[in-house]
């Protein structure tokens, strides 16, 4: 008989190697292959992009899944398909998991759902950011009620994370049926053109039900959801890009909720007048300019990290840093449907303003907006509803709320756009500025049609009524003069005065009533 004779710590550290090795391996070399062919990055290359240099550390790599279905007792891979643990962008602590798709499709299991759910229960644990790279089948087929429980748990901790540590999704493959609502949840969700779609149902159920044909890139290609959709905040041409531009998101935003967010690290000077700000807003009150243009002469080192930029870009929303504070952007687009807010356009801006409301980022609102859009359309679809978003969004908001109008503040626009009436701490107008309910032509038609008409040349009785509105309105001093500006400015000295106004609104204190929570029109 023989005697056992126990492990030695060698052999027992030889098995370890053998087994992490295999953990290392996914689902083998022939997968991993299709998985480059398809111009795809395996799980742990992207975690190699994402987080600095050797910083990664895995947790539960030797999880398998418990399905005896199928076959699947036959077929335990370490890992169960997704991995996940901790490591650093530019040195701060983010929890991550990465889906790999060479293990049974990145299918969703329980054990799968598990592990993601201990790293996000961590995260919110330690005021961390959690980051999914989704790269799925969906819920895995074999083990059925188990793995859509497994995603429900998933889409919980989603919803209980939301404003308490920020949450980014990279969609690198498919991400179908239910599996797409926990991005969906997420603060910021990036895709990559031509390797990754999101849908709910795919092309062939699409053809089956309303006959349409679609291709995948069309249905829910990164073009479709950060252009048309809305779904998707970023579309990159690689993985490389899109990890990248994730790594950069973190120059601006805390770790959590409690947290500040990091300065910027640029030498612009505090004190830098621009020159080239007072030549921006054209004489002509009707012709467009580029919102862009002041931006990058406002913020440091013209550096703009814009949201959505695809999506309803008569509003542009995005991050900067100004005398080194992060700032998050808000701007009425005159060069694009003359800077109207539209459904889309306060949906956007309302979602990013509560992000900022909600990690301590001070909102710098860029107005010069001629009202909401008018239209059968827009009204059908719920203007007044969406519009209301905006409103609320930045009513509840009590971070820093600076404003500077540069030309049209009209109608309600005036007072949803971080007006001095709902909590806007520093509002301040260029001589360009024209407050008013509307603009001087709609006024005039609406208040003079019968002198109008009864006149004998009525064109050039327009045109006196319009320049009579202009004199009267169509400037910043009635505002100015009740207080709801607290200065009119030269355009030049825009970035000097924002930044000395965020030095005294370090210290702002602002609460709203203890509730449950509030009911924001959805
Ligand atoms: C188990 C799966 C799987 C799944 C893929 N695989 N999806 N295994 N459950 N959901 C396995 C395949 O059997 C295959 O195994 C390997 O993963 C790669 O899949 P392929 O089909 O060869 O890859 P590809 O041709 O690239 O097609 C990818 C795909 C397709 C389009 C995602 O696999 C597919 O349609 N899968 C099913 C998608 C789906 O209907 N999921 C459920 C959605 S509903 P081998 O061993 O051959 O390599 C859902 C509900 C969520 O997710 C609920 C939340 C509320």
């Amino acid at each position: 008989m023989l005697a056992f004779r126990p492990m030695t710590m060698r052999e027992r550290l030889a098995l370890l190697e053998r087994r992490a090795a295999e953990a290392e391996l996914g689902g083998g070399a022939a997968r991993l292959k299709v998985q480059h062919d398809k111009g795809k990055l395996s799980a742990r290359e992207r975690l190699d992009l994402l987080l600095d240099d050797g910083s990664f550390v895995e947790l539960d790599r030797f999880v398998v899944h418990r399905s005896h279905d199928f076959g699947l007792e036959e077929q335990r891979v370490f890992g169960d398909g997704v991995v996940t643990g901790y490591g650093r962008i530019e040195g701060r602590l983010v929890y991550v998991f990465s889906q790999d798709f060479t293990v049974f499709g990145g299918s969703l299991s329980e054990a799968f759902a598990e592990k993601i759910c201990k790293i996000m229960d961590l995260a919110v644990r330690n005021g961390a950011p959690v980051i999914g790279l989704n790269d799925s089948g969906g819920a895995r087929i074999q083990e059925g009620v188990v793995s859509l429980g497994g995603y429900a748990e998933i889409f919980l901790r989603n919803t209980m994370a939301s404003g308490v540590v920020p949450q980014i999704s990279a969609i690198l493959g498919p991400c179908a049926g239910g599996a797409v609502y926990s991005p969906a949840i997420t603060d910021f969700t990036y895709m990559v053109r031509k390797t990754s779609y999101m849908f709910v149902t795919g092309p062939n159920v699409v053809k089956t039900v309303t006959h349409e044909d679609v291709t995948m890139e069309e249905l829910g290609g990164a073009d479709t959801h950060t252009a048309t959709s809305g779904v998707a905040h970023f579309a990159h041409d690689s993985e490389a890009a899109c990890l990248q531009a994730i790594r950069e998101l973190f120059r601006y935003i805390p770790s959590n909720n409690v947290d500040e967010p990091p300065r910027g690290r640029g030498t612009d000077p505090r004190d830098r007048r621009d020159e080239a700000l007072l030549d921006v807003v054209p004489d002509n009150p009707n012709k467009p300019y580029d919102m862009h243009e002041v931006i990058r002469r406002i913020v440091d080192d013209g550096t703009f990290y814009e949201v959505q930029r695809e999506f309803a870009a008569n509003i542009l929303c995005g991050y900067a840093h100004l005398g080194g504070y992060s700032v998050g952007i808000v701007a009425n687009q005159p060069a694009m449907l003359a800077g109207v807010l539209d459904i889309n356009a306060s949906i956007k801006a309302a979602r990013f303003i509560r992000f900022c409301d909600a990690f301590n980022i001070p909102i710098v609102t860029l107005e010069d907006v001629p009202g909401f859009l008018p239209g059968v359309s827009q009204e059908h679809n719920g203007i007044i509803r969406h519009g209301a978003k905006l409103l609320y969004a930045y009513c509840e908001a009590t971070v820093p709320k600076l404003t500077v109008i540069t030309r049209k503040a009209y109608g309600g626009a005036y007072d949803v756009m971080s007006s001095k009436h709902i909590r806007g701490d520093l509002n301040l107008a260029w001589p360009t500025a024209e407050i008013a309910v509307m603009g001087p032509k709609g006024a005039v038609e609406v208040l003079f049609r019968k002198d109008i008409a009864e006149s004998d040349d009525p064109t050039a009785a327009t045109d006196a009524k319009i320049s009579e509105y202009r004199e009267k309105f169509a400037h910043p001093y009635v505002a100015a003069g009740r207080g709801y500006l607290d200065d009119i400015i030269d355009p030049r000295d825009t970035r000097p005065r924002l930044i000395d106004a965020l030095d005294t609104l370090r210290t702002k204190r602002d609460r709203n009533p203890p509730k449950k929570h509030g009911n924001i029109p959805l």
